[in-house]
């Protein structure tokens, strides 16, 4: 084998939109998306019709350049791209000429057989962040990486690869930061300074091009926001999803699960979710119903309805081999299955025995799988799991000859579970009318978000799991998704009752609440663990529905501008070095005014970081000045969670299910600071896609000290709230004499709350 290397300029060239430079050995193209967002594909057999799965963007149509006898520079009102002539090297700079990444420049580019490799330079103090769902540290520095969607069960802290891909991660260093997407559905590896003796970072992968996007924008929340403008952003979730969700595999008929809805109720447990794993299907084929244990799936749904649950349903990508099984001879009259070389459709075993796989690769494919769901959405099921899509099968090791197409299976494997969703996501949405549906994926590639939420697979029941979890959720947030969540309790294995305990207290603020466990592990369910424990688990799934405001909104932010609900503090608080510190690094915001830290729970007191400002602990109100640690009292019942200075947070009554609509009150909790602030507030029906049309209510609110003053802007939409009042609540103010002014009218305060109108309302307050 030969290391290939890049070579010299020897032609410089624009054609439309796109500048050219062509080397002896390879062609390089340059693509500026947006002022921040430049694309850079070098290759040795570019092929302009190869699509991207994740990028949904396309390129400015124009792009300026200027050369001279060394260098080309390609200039923007945020990037300076400098390129090196000889050798060929490619240099990013802010647009005030301060270096932010480039090309190592003994090595840059190169390949070796098909792969294809970058090396880059390697700053004393950078730090990376991202890749999505990867074991190991926040900051990503001195580690590597493989990106090959696997299924992964049984995997530790350090498993790598899991199931997803996500070759996007943002370097932070000298008080700098930038992204850089590997668009490259290959295998591809990512070092970051781990087997170089520091001396460069560097990622490839097995074939493919050097495809890539750099992002310059300085501060970590643009650049998640640019790269969720490239790759996508989540639609607005159906609220019943954010709900409480109780999974199993497996619960093993009807009657079974109308038993753990009936439990619900009766134990006044919120909960809006209840799943069906593989056993309610007839030996384990897709898209059909058991005919003895779940023999009547409307009325068994309709039941379920009624007591305000939806149900979620499994499936996975592999099609029995079973003469007689409509999608079966569907798929083989069709060949819609992927195949050997010579035609042969390849054939693996996975639950159900010998099974064949759709080619999700192919529109007519998808359309087909989509409109399948017919089988499942006319009983009534509006969610989606996509399971065993990396794809799963037993021996996992796929030949290479595989064939998706005209593709092989090791060119594109990594896209195939993100296929799947995208054909379930346009298949249920088309079938639910104007409903959402939910589709939840096991594997991933960039770009998912715009079709599905994801959780991290076959977790296991231990602590240093929980705090895992955590970590893979704060990442995949860089990473676009937001609608993420663990096994909460932990798939594998049986957690101890104060485990169960304490990572309930954590699912309240991940933004997918679900408890799943393994078949064979003992029940979950919160009713399982003793009746102290149950009222503490209880307890705080209420408190997640009180939070359903603040949390629907935090998802609309997502929805707008791609920034996760549950965020790592290096996001907000990128240069102070202690968010890197792995003994705070599982700490993360949830949405824009909840600092939560993860406690083990074994451990009753917790170090917490309480990064620079005011925090107030949001269950007792006591005040902490930040810039430094504290130890929090962390009992089971009292997970650490802190509330930033001049939070606004809006809370609602407590509701047994998403779809009740409560007392009528936005409870607006305002919790003293200096500094002003405000909250976009958004309501929607929930359900539906009226709001792409209007139908949301929204409005600002705003906290301003100066001028001791709280006020609700005009609304925007057409959608009416389901709260005609408001309750404002104060935390941390001393309310002077004068109390309160609404619009001008004085009013005798009631403590620090007061309720009036959901009308245009200006507060005044004495404080
Ligand atoms: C896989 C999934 C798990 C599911 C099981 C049975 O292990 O990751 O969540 O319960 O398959 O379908």
């Amino acid at each position: 084998m030969q290391t290939e290397i890049l070579g010299n300029a020897k032609s410089v060239d624009k054609q439309g939109n796109v500048l050219i430079i062509k080397t002896d050995q390879a062609i390089a193209r340059i693509w500026v998306y947006s002022p921040a967002v430049i694309r850079i594909n070098v290759s040795r057999s570019f092929n302009e019709h190869d699509p991207s799965f994740a990028v949904i963007q396309t390129p400015s149509e124009t792009i300026n350049y200027t050369e001279s006898a060394g260098e080309i520079a390609v200039i923007t009102s945020e990037v300076k791209l400098l390129i090196n002539k000889s050798p060929l090297r490619f240099n990013f700079y802010t647009a005030g000429g301060k270096v932010l990444s480039g090309d190592d420049p003994r090595f840059g580019i190169n390949w070796q057989g098909d792969r294809v490799i970058n090396y880059r330079k390697l700053f004393p103090d950078e730090r990376f962040i991202g890749l999505g769902e990867k074991t190991g540290n926040l900051d990503r520095r001195g580690s590597h990486y493989v990106n090959w969607n696997t299924d992964a069960p049984l995997h530790d802290t350090r498993t790598d690869p899991l199931y997803k891909t996500f070759p996007f991660f943002i370097g932070l260093h000298s008080g700098l930061t930038y992204g850089l997407f590997f668009d490259n559905t290959y295998k591809s590896y990512f070092d970051f300074g781990a087997t170089t003796n520091e001396q460069m970072s560097w990622f490839g992968a097995d074939g493919g091009d050097m495809n890539y996007y750099f992002f310059g924008a300085q501060s970590v929340g643009e650049i998640i926001e640019d790269y969720t403008w490239l790759t996508g952003r989540m639609e607005m979730p159906p609220l019943w999803s954010l709900g409480y969700q109780q999974c199993r595999w497996s619960y093993m008929s009807a009657a079974e699960v109308l038993n753990i809805a009936e439990n619900f109720r009766k134990e006044k447990i919120p909960a809006d979710v209840l799943y069906c794993d593989i056993d309610y299907m007839e030996g384990f084929k897709i898209f059909t119903w058991n005919k003895e244990t779940f023999a009547e799936p409307e009325s068994f749904i309709a039941k379920l309805k009624a007591m305000n649950f939806r149900l979620v349903t499994i499936v996975d990508p592999g099609i029995k081999v079973e003469p007689g099984y409509q999608q079966y001879d569907e798929g083989l009259a069709n060949n819609y299955f992927a195949t050997y070389p010579n035609g042969e459709n390849y054939t693996a075993d996975v639950w159900p025995g010998s099974c064949h796989f759709p080619d999700f690769f192919r529109e007519d494919v998808r359309e087909w799988w989509g409109a399948a769901f017919s089988a499942l959405t006319e009983p009534g099921v509006e969610g989606f799991w996509n399971d065993m899509n990396e794809p799963a099968a037993w021996g996992q090791n796929m030949p290479w000859l595989v064939k998706f197409g005209d593709k092989y299976m090791p060119q594109i494997r990594n896209a195939y579970g993100m296929q799947m969703a995208k054909a379930t996501y346009e298949g249920t949405r088309k079938l639910l009318g104007n409903k959402r549906p939910f589709v939840l994926t096991r594997a991933a590639y960039s770009g998912t978000q715009r079709y599905s939420a994801i959780w991290t697979g076959d977790n296991s029941a231990y602590d240093a799991h929980m705090l895992l979890g955590q970590r893979l959720v704060n990442s995949l947030g860089i990473t676009g998704m937001s609608l993420t969540g663990v096994d909460i309790g932990g798939f594998t294995g049986d957690p101890t009752p104060a485990l169960m305990v304490r990572w309930n207290s954590l699912g309240v603020y991940t933004p997918m609440f679900r408890n799943h466990a393994m078949q064979g592990t003992k029940m979950r369910e919160p009713w399982c663990w003793g009746k102290e424990n149950e009222a503490v688990i209880k307890k705080d799934i209420e408190l997640r529905y009180r939070l359903l405001p603040y949390i629907y909104s935090s998802f609309y932010q997502s929805h707008q501008t791609g920034l996760p609900t549950s965020r790592t503090l290096a996001i907000n608080y990128t240069t102070d070095n202690n968010v890197f510190d792995v003994k705070y690094q599982n700490q993360f915001l949830f949405g824009d005014a909840l600092m939560v830290a993860p406690v083990e729970s074994t451990k009753f007191t917790e170090e917490v970081y309480l990064p620079a400002g005011t925090w107030f602990r949001f269950s007792t109100g006591e005040k902490f000045a930040g810039g430094r640690a504290v130890i929090a009292d962390a009992p089971l019942t009292d997970l650490p969670v802190f509330v930033k200075a001049s939070a606004i947070i809006p809370m609602q009554s407590l509701v047994q299910s998403t779809n009740e609509k409560g007392d009528g009150i936005l409870e607006v909790n305002v919790w003293h600071g200096t500094a002003a602030n405000s909250f976009v507030y958004y309501e929607d029906d929930g359900v539906s896609y009226d709001y792409e049309k209007g139908g949301y209510f929204k409005r600002r609110i705003t906290y301003d000290p100066g001028k001791r003053l709280i006020s609700f802007a005009e609304t925007e939409g057409s959608f009416t709230s389901k709260y005609d009042r408001i309750k404002l609540v104060l935390h941390g103010f001393s309310i002077g004499e004068h109390g309160f002014k609404i619009n001008g009218t004085i009013k005798v305060p009631a403590g620090s709350v007061l309720v009036f109108n959901n009308d245009t309302q200006i507060i005044e307050i004495a404080f």
